[in-house]
């Protein structure tokens, strides 16, 4: 029996941030009970309406105290009084940056009964893992404006690849690959045949480890031609791991193929430190407190929160619960289209444990 108190920072965030991790923040209770464990949420309020007050957005004393803490559940970032960018880059990114939560872990299942926009493709062909480096490329914001707001302006952006943060990323995303034991197939994604310099370090890094794991086939595909075999041809990946924006990018379309952002959760994975799991989905400021938002994405977030802490039975039984509400109740899972309310979902997924 495990009888350690996990604290567990929650960040609510902003417009349905609340509503989802209300409903996770349910699953994990009724699992603590009979799991015999015990979850100490500390709530933040962090987010737009803080920002609106006081101006803050994550203040160094709150940085401090997440650090101390087990893991962080976060619902939404994202205002629509707040100039996009502020709170993405000085709350969300400025977490997974100063948490070193260096790997963006986003699963890409279609389970039994969830529809894919995907015509004769079903759950046998999409089983997938994405592994996003989440801590520098074009993200680490490196870059500057020349001549700005004269007719000769030029904007630079530039994408930082260092030989440890890729080499960290391949090695986790083959380490996962032979864990999950399935197809034992890892493919790159890059692009390198334009970005002769960047490309070429994950390449020449990819190919290096690969040695160390010859059971594991190591396969490459530029990054346009990922999004082609996401849709055509999905059954051929297994895990695919791939820089910061170019993962961005392919995990919103293996949300969609695996059903809409109602059911697509990741994790920002520091191994060795804090992690921090979401919703991927944004904050849908039209659906706020309508109570028709899809929660499974945020109880997702906590199963893999769970697994993080390495409380795999318990994240188990969440997964066979999500599984068990879609394949029986929820058809649709766009929000408003579900038949029930946000916190009636929440009720089945409890009610299946
Ligand atoms: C995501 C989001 C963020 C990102 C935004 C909100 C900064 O799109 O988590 O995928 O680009 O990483
Ligand atoms: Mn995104």
């Amino acid at each position: 029996m495990n009888n350690k108190t996990y604290n567990i920072s929650v960040i609510p965030g902003d417009g349905t941030g609340p509503e989802v991790v209300a409903e996770g923040l349910k699953v994990l209770l009724a699992l603590a009970g009979s799991e015999k464990l015990s979850f100490n949420c500390i709530p933040y309020d962090l987010g737009g309406e803080r920002y609106l007050k006081t101006g803050e957005i994550l203040p160094d004393s709150v940085l401090q105290e997440l650090r101390q803490t087990d893991a962080i559940y976060l619902g939404a970032i994202g205002h629509p009084e707040v100039k996009p960018g502020i709170l993405e880059q000085g709350l969300l990114l400025k977490l997974r940056f100063e948490l070193d939560q260096y790997i963006n872990l986003r699963p890409v299942i279609l389970y039994p009964g969830v529809e894919t926009p995907l015509k004769n493709k079903g759950p046998e062909d999409i089983d997938f893992v994405v592994i996003r480096e989440n801590t520098e490329g074009l993200y680490a914001g490196i870059g500057g404006f020349f001549k700005k707001g004269t007719p000769d302006e030029v904007a630079v952006q530039e994408s930082v690849n260092t030989r440890k943060g890729v080499e960290r990323c391949l090695r986790y995303a083959f380490d996962l690959c032979q864990k999950r034991n399935k197809k034992k197939k890892l493919t790159l994604c890059a692009k390198t045949n334009v970005l002769i310099y960047a490309s070429e370090l994950w390449d020449r890094v990819f190919k290096e480890l690969a040695g160390e794991y010859p059971d594991i086939t190591a396969d490459y595909a530029h990054v346009d031609a990922v999004c082609m075999w996401m849709v055509k041809n999905p059954e051929w990946f297994d895990v695919i791991v791939t820089d910061n924006l170019f993962g961005d990018i392919i995990t919103d379309l293996g949300a969609m193929i695996q059903g809409g952002m109602g059911i697509a959760s990741g994790g920002n994975i520091n191994p060795h430190g804090v992690s921090m799991f979401e919703p991927i989905g944004g904050s849908a400021p039209k659906y706020t407190g309508k109570n028709i938002i899809n929660p499974l994405a945020a109880i997702g977030a906590a199963q893999m929160m769970l697994e993080q802490l390495g409380l795999e039975k318990p994240a188990q039984r969440i997964e066979q619960a999500i599984r068990r509400v879609v394949l029986e109740k929820v058809k649709d899972l766009t929000a408003g289209k579900m038949g029930y309310t946000t916190q009636e979902v929440g009720d089945l997924v409890v009610g299946n444990l």
